[in-house]
């Protein structure tokens, strides 16, 4: 993870949205022809696209009540428990038209792509009823298909208990719901290529997490967890008990969880905006993971609740100042280890032959800087599949 294959005076030649040559400058002059056009990056630092392998990007309204009240005082979880939280944007999307929600998404889709982001992962979760669920599910879908952003669906109809399930037996009944009608749904509309659950005190226990979870296995979606993020759930060694693809968050996962992880090849799916922005000091254990052998993903968990940030830059600052990551690890889990745990390793994530053509030119002399001066979005150009996507005003 830090070595990046760096070419000095590099450039590329693409053709029809894929690379079909990598080398320095001379090396691509004197292949083109004269009907190429030709973009000069002036010198600066041009990369692969990010990949963010863990967003919630379709949702209504704010939390800014919320953020306020956190300034004050109050915690994610007293915030959750009367009714805020999770539950008050889920409020708000079910009232919102696929319309209204697909022109949020599309706000959110620029400021993705200005900050350098190409690819996300995205949930759905705010819905929690099939409808509403299918309805966000089909927002990112429509996402996908009209802005240059490329998304990769996940199915997080397991992120909360709806307030009508929310006492006594009923818990069972949501449990049924998801898995007997919501999941084979979402398979059947291939809407989903990854199953989720919120394994946390107030979430979903780890019996439960482990039999939604077992059921999207059979039902061939491929598994991310949300683990041990507010406690020690057990979620690191439940995703790697089943063989999923991450586990996402790990605040508080112990050697013991880091450990098992390991032996079941699962990704580290690491959110430290989430920590930063809940003002909480407990960053996941990065050093121990990476020097253990474990390809580390870094991700925004882009949300309106506890990562209200689209800012791949902001990760990779946090990442160096609070997970102790070089600013080339955090590039590689930026970039080539996200798309792998995106099933995309083959197509996304480096600048190589054959691949699809997402790179960004970064307004940078040295990519440290992208870790380096922070609160700024470096991205000057940002090209998806080969079409400029985003450009900054000069
Ligand atoms: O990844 N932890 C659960 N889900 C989100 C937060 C969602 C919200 O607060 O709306 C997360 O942090
Ligand atoms: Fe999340």
């Amino acid at each position: 993870m830090r070595e990046l294959p760096i070419i000095a005076d590099g450039g590329l030649l693409v053709r029809d949205g894929r690379i079909e040559q990598v080398g320095t400058t001379s090396e691509i002059e004197s292949i083109v022809d004269s009907g190429c056009e030709v973009v000069d990056a002036g010198g600066r630092v041009v990369m692969p696209g990010f990949v963010d392998a863990h967003t919630h990007p379709t949702f209504a309204g704010t939390r800014v009540d919320e953020f306020e009240q956190r300034a004050c005082g109050a915690t994610y979880q007293e915030i959750a428990a009367r009714g805020g939280g999770i539950q008050s944007t889920v409020r708000a999307t079910r009232a919102a038209t696929i319309d209204e929600l697909v022109r949020a998404g599309k706000r959110y889709a620029q400021w993705f792509l200005r900050g350098g982001t190409t690819t996300v992962e995205a949930k759905s979760g705010y819905g929690l009823s099939l409808e509403d669920e299918l309805k966000i599910l089909r927002v990112i879908k429509r996402l996908d298909e009209e802005t240059p952003l490329r998304y990769v669906p996940t199915f997080l109809g397991a992120h909360d208990i709806p307030p009508e399930y929310q006492y006594g037996a009923q818990r069972g009944a949501y449990l049924s719901l998801l898995i007997d009608e919501m999941l084979p749904r979402v398979v059947e509309e291939k809407l989903a290529e990854y199953c989720d659950t919120f394994c946390e005190i107030g979430a979903f226990t780890t019996d439960e997490a482990r039999r939604i979870l077992s059921a999207a296995r059979y039902q061939g979606l491929g598994l991310r967890v949300h683990a041990d993020q507010l406690s020690l759930s057990g979620g690191a060694k439940l995703a790697a008990e089943l063989g999923a693809v991450t586990a996402d968050h790990l605040e508080h996962t112990d050697a013991e969880g880091i450990a098992a992880l390991k032996i079941a090849c699962v990704q580290p799916v690491l959110l430290p905006a989430s920590v930063y922005a809940l003002g909480s000091k407990r960053y996941p254990s990065a050093r121990e993971m990476i020097d253990g052998g474990l390809a580390v993903v870094l991700a925004t968990d882009f949300n309106p609740g506890s990562s209200p940030t689209p800012s791949m830059p902001m990760v990779l600052s946090l990442a160096s100042t609070h997970l102790k990551m070089t600013p080339a690890e955090s590039i590689s889990a930026a970039t080539i280890n996200a798309a792998y745990s995106l099933g995309r390793g083959d197509q996304l994530g480096s600048l190589e032959t054959g691949k699809i053509a997402d790179f960004v030119i970064h307004d940078c002399d040295d990519y440290r800087e992208l870790a380096y001066f922070f609160g700024i979005e470096h991205a000057w150009q940002v090209y998806s599949s080969g079409d400029l996507a985003f450009c900054r005003a000069t």
